[in-house]
């Protein structure tokens, strides 16, 4: 098994699962014509991650790592009106093309993309006193995964859901003695959810269309 036949069931299961979306095909071309890493999660993924915030009934969502804003509208969508999602990114190029994919896709009232390193807009909505989410994606920088999970930890409450992405990294995760910073991050941020007492976690590996990776998913405890 390999590449092609997880692209073609990933292509199965979208063309058998997902409708065709208009604005979420538009903020993937947008995003490859603006020359953004293609890093965006797939369309079944996106779907996954809009089901959970769904099961979660998130009213309240931080991601962190916007991009072009693809994940964003899939998170964003699972919000009733009234719903507040909140994205983090670093380049300002990302978040312009973010935006304008976010404006299209209906959502500029639901959706705030702050400009900025993670962890400066962090420690401000801490300062902020802002309301816990009830769904936090991770899917910036990985080397910082564990003061994103850190942060999080502060902005949560009893049962926030916490998913990370692309915490298998072609099964690199699994060397201890890596120099890869991301695969240092990964590892650490694993670490600590296994330690925290309150956190209960698992992961998964996933393959598909975007290779050999995986989630993260950690409940806080009540
Ligand atoms: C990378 C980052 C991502 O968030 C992703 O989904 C895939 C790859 C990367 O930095 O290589
Ligand atoms: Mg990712």
């Amino acid at each position: 098994m390999s590449q092609d036949v997880w692209s073609a069931v990933d292509n199965y299961i979208c063309g058998t699962l997902i409708a065709p979306d208009e604005a979420l095909a538009a903020a993937l071309r947008d995003s490859e014509a603006a020359d953004l890493p293609n890093h965006n999660v797939a369309p079944n993924q996106g779907k996954f991650l809009y089901l959970l915030s769904k099961m979660k009934n998130a009213r309240r969502i931080l991601e962190i790592g916007t991009l072009g804003g693809y994940s964003t509208i899939w998170l964003a969508r699972a919000l009733p009106a009234k719903g507040r999602l909140i994205s983090l990114e670093v380049n300002p190029a990302s978040a312009a093309i973010a935006t304008a994919n976010v404006a299209r896709a209906g959502l500029k009232d639901v959706v705030e993309i702050r400009l900025g390193t993670a962890l400066d807009s962090l420690k401000q909505l801490c300062e902020e006193a802002a309301d816990p989410f009830d769904v936090i994606f991770i899917d910036a920088d990985k080397r910082n995964n564990p003061a994103y999970l850190e942060w999080s930890l502060k902005l949560a409450r009893g049962g926030t859901a916490i998913i990370g992405d692309n915490v298998v990294r072609d099964g690199a995760v699994t060397e201890s003695s890596s120099a890869d910073p991301n695969v240092i991050g990964i590892r650490s941020f694993l670490t600590m959810m296994r330690d925290d007492p309150r956190l209960e976690a698992t992961a998964l590996q996933t393959v598909g269309s975007k290779g050999y990776d995986g989630f993260s998913l950690a409940i806080v405890r009540d």
